[in-house]
């Protein structure tokens, strides 16, 4: 969850390493730091406990410079929010290290280390690391030969980059367990968490494989494997260029993010194609979908919203078994070891920690059919995965999930009647007509995104409320507690959903007229069901804000009526009532006045357990 960049260069590292560590930022916000060896060959270093912004006011100075350097924003798991407990950590003035991950096993690592002597500065594990590599390079002299003997000793995970004032013109890195990757430059080589932060130096990384070590000098890398074997990692050439990483106009990246959705969407439906097919997931998708006799969805978050909605389109498409798990419990269970099981794993990074070890989970009972959706290539998930497709989402920035899931979802789509197909539960005709409809995706969201003055007005109203409840039916159902939680992360207001049907169960005891009732009420199949629902909230004085696209009695006693586009396909309906519940969330942080981007406590990319 934090964010590590650094390198060596024949220029100062100290804005690249601090521009890249902005770009980093969404991994985590709670401290900074940056540590440089100078000319005169000694650490310097500065912290601070907050924004890289506010230690970017410290390293003004001129003589805060050098042409190696590594910098780090902090997510804080092991000690507070502290000047101490910030990266970069030393070692005897020595060896200077930034670290993203936990360290396991620091308790008996810090013990024996104390016992050689190594005075501990800060509550973090990761300081073990560096004082355990100082002790191995005390008797080697080598940091590579260092570092590659103190990660054996590590459990947990780690993405380090280090490097010691014997030799500024390298720098060794690794990983297990957490992102890492190298930018090639001209004379100058660099290393960070992700591409983002190296976009303004370099489009060419290498991406690390868990277990590396590398090396790094200004003329070169060399990579070793994590059976110590030099190897050679090809380098790539990104996509992504600075300006799609940057706020272009916006006033936040949420706000971009929610409005780049019917491009995003587009991007998707090109890349997937004219006709439902298999080979979009990978070359053996084919085999492997005829053999599977049910689905498996894990993830968490916003991600696991996207699962639950494809549980509803995977069963009435396809006819298939699904199940959808929160990555975190699914890694922890005893699920039957069913082989002809289809391991479906969602996530926008794909390196959230608790949905790659449910995959290996599952790879461990014998269900290696596994799919990932993501959003990033090259992510740890799509790796680990034997078949993968991406969203077509471009970069997501603002720790609120928007275009990520709208993208999710239309895979989802395409994957639940892709199976359809392959179990012979789809006509072509349909097939057609689906994708047809499919494609009016982007234009049905230019018109959502016009109720935006309309949600500005709810926003407001949302502004004194401490609690709100989201209530839907069927796919609707999964959308509400999307909508829950986007208000709860970004406003902090306590919102929470419930399937319409449960009301009567439990919270119906909360409704008075206090509370905001934000209901989902398209012209379905269950819009009766739903349209009871209504009334027994305001039957009890509720305040309802009622999403549809009908007209009838029941709206005029609602507080205030949404109307959403009309003659929409049933199975659309989720993504297109998705896009006002992010604008309202959006809205009401925007009248709270959080930091939408970086809601307070959380980071974007959730590296660790
Ligand atoms: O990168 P992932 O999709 O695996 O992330 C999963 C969750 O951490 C993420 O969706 C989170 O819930 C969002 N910040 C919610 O907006």
């Amino acid at each position: 969850m934090c964010g590590v960049v650094g390198g060596v260069s024949e220029r100062n590292m100290v804005p690249i390493i601090l521009e890249g560590l902005s770009r980093l930022e969404y991994r985590g916000y709670d401290s900074a730091g940056i540590t440089v060896i100078g000319s005169s060959n000694k650490l310097a270093r500065q912290r601070v406990t907050g924004r890289v912004e506010e230690l970017a006011k410290i390293c003004g100075n001129e003589n805060f410079r050098g042409l190696c350097g590594i910098g780090h924003t902090r997510w804080a798991t092991h000690g507070g929010v502290t000047i101490d407990n910030a990266h970069p950590h030393f070692s005897n003035d020595k060896i200077a290290l930034v670290h993203n991950g936990i360290i396991e096993n620091y308790a008996p690592i810090r013990e024996e280390l104390k016992a050689k002597g190594y005075e501990f500065k800060s509550e973090t594990d990761t300081e073990v690391i560096v004082h355990l590599i100082h002790s191995l390079y005390v008797t080697n002299k080598n940091l590579l030969l260092s570092v590659k003997e103190a990660t054996k000793q590590l459990h947990g995970a780690y993405a380090i980059g280090v490097m010691c004032v014997d030799n500024p013109d390298e720098m060794v890195c690794a990983r297990l367990g957490a992102p890492l990757i190298l930018g090639l430059g001209i004379g100058e080589m660099f290393f960070a968490s992700d591409i983002s932060a190296l976009l303004p130096v370099t489009q060419k990384v290498v991406y690390l494989e868990d277990g590396d070590v590398a090396i790094i000098t200004r003329a070169g890398y060399k990579v070793y494997d994590a059976h110590d074997k030099e190897i050679f990692r090809k380098p790539n050439i990104s996509e992504l260029s600075v300006t799609q990483t940057e706020l272009n106009g916006y006033r936040h990246y949420m706000q971009k993010e929610i409005f780049e959705q019917p491009d995003a969407i587009a991007q998707t439906l090109q890349s997937l194609g004219n006709s439902f097919n298999t080979n979009v997931f990978g070359r053996d998708a084919g085999k492997i979908f005829k053999q599977i006799d049910q689905v498996q969805i894990i993830a968490c978050g916003t991600s696991y919203n996207a699962g639950m909605v494809a549980k509803y389109w995977i069963e009435d498409f396809a006819g298939l078994e699904c199940r959808v798990d929160i990555a975190s419990e699914y890694r922890y269970s005893k699920p039957p070891k069913r082989p002809n099981t289809l391991i479906v794993s969602l996530s926008q990074s794909g390196e959230t920690a608790d949905t790659l070890a449910s995959v290996k989970y599952a790879h461990e009972l014998g269900m290696t059919n596994t799919l990932a959706i993501c959003n990033v290539a090259e992510s740890s998930l799509t790796r680990l995965s034997k078949l993968s497709i991406l969203t077509q989402a471009g970069p997501e920035i603002g720790v609120a999930s928007t275009k990520a899931f709208t993208t999710q979802l239309v895979v989802l789509l395409y994957l639940a009647n892709t199976l359809a197909m392959t179990k012979g539960h789809l006509t072509s005709n349909d097939a057609e007509a689906r994708i047809r409809q499919m494609r009016c995706l982007p234009q049905l969201i230019i018109d959502t995104l016009k109720l935006e003055e309309q949600l500005k007005l709810i926003a407001k109203e949302m502004e004194y409320k401490q609690h709100a409840l989201f209530l839907g039916r069927n796919t609707l159902y999964p959308i509400a507690v999307e909508g829950s939680l986007k208000l709860k992360e970004i406003s902090y207001i306590h919102a929470e959903a419930y399937a319409a049907g449960e009301l009567k169960h439990g919270p119906l005891a909360l409704i008075d007229k206090e509370m905001p009732a934000i209901i989902l009420m398209p012209g379905n199949l269950l819009h009766d069901k739903v349209k009871s629902n209504v009334q027994e909230v305001l039957a009890r004085q509720g305040v309802v804000y009622l999403f549809t696209d009908t007209e009838e009695d029941v709206t005029a006693k609602c507080h205030r009526v949404v109307k959403m586009p009309e003659n929409i396909a049933e199975y659309l309906l989720p993504i297109i009532y998705t896009i006002p519940l992010q604008l309202l969330s959006y809205h009401t942080a925007i009248t709270k006045g959080t930091d939408v981007d970086k809601p307070r406590n959380l980071a974007k990319s959730v590296t660790v357990e």
